[in-house]
């Protein structure tokens, strides 16, 4: 299988360690660097990871399931995501399948346009030990739901380390994502709403679309 945007390996790493046989890429070299040097040495002639773009990616390979985790697929602009999709019809085997996962492009709109800092959880550095307070704020445009998110490390020394990432979610409904699939060439689709496989609904935290080739 290939996973899109594999970034640090948190779904690639377990698959290949459940015995299948991954191919995984990403256009950030920290992202592949830190998995690379985390990845556990007797499983590496499992794994194939790479360096490339979700736009312009070609393997002489055609994989039965491709998997885009994690809401890449929402944070690409729409030209990005377009393209994509036209790779990934291109290195599915016949009868392939490609599934995605994401945020609930309802849940967004029915937010309010903003969303003052609230915080979500403090996690442990594993490598200083020192804790992060990570809140996230919001704001909605037209087409985007913008996700600030705030991690502020205390120093074990004392003092702190701000740091903010924003990360930006097309607010593209099912039915828009599903005329780019068949646009891309695919035939087949399911959507849950949830990775308990309950139905989509409006008022469903995520939007899981699998379409086959
Ligand atoms: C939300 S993270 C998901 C990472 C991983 N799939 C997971 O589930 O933990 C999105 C990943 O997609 C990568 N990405 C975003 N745009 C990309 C692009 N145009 N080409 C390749 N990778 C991209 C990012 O670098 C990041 O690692």
């Amino acid at each position: 299988m290939l996973e899109l945007g594999c970034g640090t390996g948190r779904v690639l790493t377990p698959l290949v360690e459940a015995g299948f046989d991954v191919f995984g890429f990403d256009h950030d070299p920290e992202m592949l660097s830190f998995l690379r040097n985390n990845f556990p040495s007797e499983l590496e002639p499992r794994s194939h990871i790479f360096l490339a773009d979700l736009s312009a990616f070609h393997l002489s390979i055609e994989f039965p399931l491709i998997l885009m985790p994690c809401n890449t697929l929402s944070t690409l602009p729409k030209q990005t995501r377009k393209a994509c999709l036209a790779h990934v019809y291109q290195h599915l085997s016949p009868r392939g399948v490609f599934a995605a996962s994401l945020p609930n492009p309802m849940a967004f709109r029915e937010l309010p346009d903003y969303g003052p800092p609230e915080i979500e959880e403090i996690l442990i550095d594993p490598r200083s030990e020192s804790p992060i307070l990570v809140s996230s704020e919001w704001k909605k445009e037209s087409d985007r739901f913008v996700v600030q998110w705030h991690y502020v490390r205390q120093l074990l020394e004392g003092g702190e380390q701000r740091l903010t990432v924003a990360i930006s979610h097309d607010l593209s409904l099912r039915e828009d994502y599903l005329k780019e699939l068949e646009f891309a060439g695919f035939q087949e689709f399911t959507s849950y709403g949830d990775f308990q496989k309950t139905r989509y609904r409006a008022a469903s935290p995520d939007l899981i679309l699998l379409a086959r080739k």
